[in-house]
């Protein structure tokens, strides 16, 4: 079955099996690494990714099922502000140990700190611990996850106009 989809803002189209998974297509045919294969089941976040915006995790996804929508991963969010802000603050309070967890962590944060701004999430320790509740790490950087996303969202005035974009 041929599948096309944007993939960090580029058209791409791809030869797929009809019960493919989009974490195999991503990072088989694709090239995408970033994205991991971990529990295969959904339930370690490993395989994030960014669907429309929304954090999904690939490996319960079938290829077919992205047809014409918008997948995103870190790579196509190398030059993108608030990616580039979050991983500093990741850098700054430790939060990469082995790194296995990061980048799908990284993308779930990101989805929800749009929301913060667009007003549909709190800014809690509690609201963040429940953001990330879905990307398990193994080296249990939770609280320094935490302190990060803390810090970002309160340079939230000098993030907005890149939220804005
Ligand atoms: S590999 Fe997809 S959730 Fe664990
Ligand atoms: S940093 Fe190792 S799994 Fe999270």
């Amino acid at each position: 079955v041929q599948v096309s989809f944007r993939l960090n803002g580029s058209w791409v189209s791809v030869e797929v099996e009809p019960g493919e998974l989009l974490l195999d297509t991503l990072r088989l045919k694709l090239g995408i690494r970033s994205v991991k294969r971990g529990c295969e089941r959904g339930e370690c976040g490993a395989c994030t990714v960014l669907l429309n915006g929304e954090p999904v995790v690939s490996c319960l996804l079938l290829t077919v099922q992205v047809e014409g929508m918008d997948v995103t991963t870190v790579e196509g969010l190398r030059s993108d502000p608030l990616f580039r802000a979050l991983a500093e603050e990741f850098v700054k309070s430790f939060s990469i140990q082995c790194g296995y967890c990061t980048p799908a962590m990284i993308l779930t944060i990101y989805a929800y700190v749009k929301k913060v701004y667009e007003g549909r999430k709190g800014i809690s320790t509690e609201d963040i611990a429940k953001a990330i509740e879905g990307n398990i790490c193994r080296c249990g950087t939770y609280p320094r996850v935490i302190k990060a996303v803390a810090s970002l969202l309160n340079k939230m005035p000098e993030l907005l106009p890149t939220l804005k974009s």
